[in-house]
């Protein structure tokens, strides 16, 4: 029997990891985070002082990344050559790191196998900027889920001071709106919708409803392809 592949797509700050974390452990799935992936290849490039910018640099490091995912309880778990690195990808430092890095070609190659690999595996929950368009295209769900840049900034802003960071609004939606750009304009990969994906626009919908309208389309689309 085949497995299925929910493919969730869209900009930071959407709320995606927390919808679609509280959906797959709804459906048993097993979720898979890839901008954690990105973001613990940010913090690599960051510890040995290479510049966002630098491409060679960031290229020279990958020999060095050994990544590994573990699951504990449910939640995922990064690992860093060895080291659970999960809290310390969670800043707005490693945030600009993972986006520059993600736009590096080597770099996605690197991740690319790994993540098709996790699909072959089990009925899993994907969450990224390229899972529909690259990763699994032939997945048979696929959700684009979005909310306005206001939205996404309000929200972060709220995690963010939460765990005691010192920012304000306004640089939050600063950098949401950077990263917006650099994610849909990079050459490789950008952030865009797929042909097949449904739209889910959360601005105006609170987390629980948002988990729901993701079960719905999961329930829909797994039902038409039976
Ligand atoms: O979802 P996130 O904020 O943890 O992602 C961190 C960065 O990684 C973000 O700038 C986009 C990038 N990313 C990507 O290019 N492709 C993915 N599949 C996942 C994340």
């Amino acid at each position: 029997m085949g497995y299925i592949s929910v493919a969730i797509d869209g900009p930071s700050g959407a709320g995606k990891s927390t919808v679609a974390r509280a959906a797959a452990a709804q459906l048993g799935y097993v979720y898979v985070d890839t901008g954690a992936m990105y973001r613990a290849i940010g913090l690599a490039v960051c510890r040995k002082g290479i510049s966002g910018d630098d491409t060679a640099g960031i290229v020279s490091v990958l020999p060095e990344v050994e990544l590994a995912i573990r699951y504990e309880d449910g939640a995922q778990h990064i690992l860093l050559c060895g080291e659970d690195v999960s809290e310390a990808i969670r800043t707005p430092e490693i945030a600009k790191y993972a986006s520059k890095v993600s736009a590096v070609p080597e770099v996605r190659q690197f991740l690319l196998d790994t993540q098709r690999d996790m699909a072959k595996n089990g009925n899993i929950l994907m969450d990224g900027r390229d899972i529909g368009t690259v990763i699994l295209p032939d997945a048979p769900v696929k959700i684009f889920l979005t909310a306005s840049a206001e939205a996404r900034a309000q929200r972060r802003y709220l995690e963010l001071c939460e765990k005691g960071q010192q920012v304000t609004l306004d640089e939050v939606l600063r950098d949401i709106r950077q990263r917006d750009h650099q994610d849909m304009t990079r050459a490789v990969a950008p952030l865009r919708q797929a042909e097949d994906a449904v739209l889910l626009d959360t601005s105006a919908l609170t987390l629980e409803q948002s988990i729901q309208a993701v079960l719905r389309i999961i329930r829909e689309k797994t039902e038409e392809n039976r």
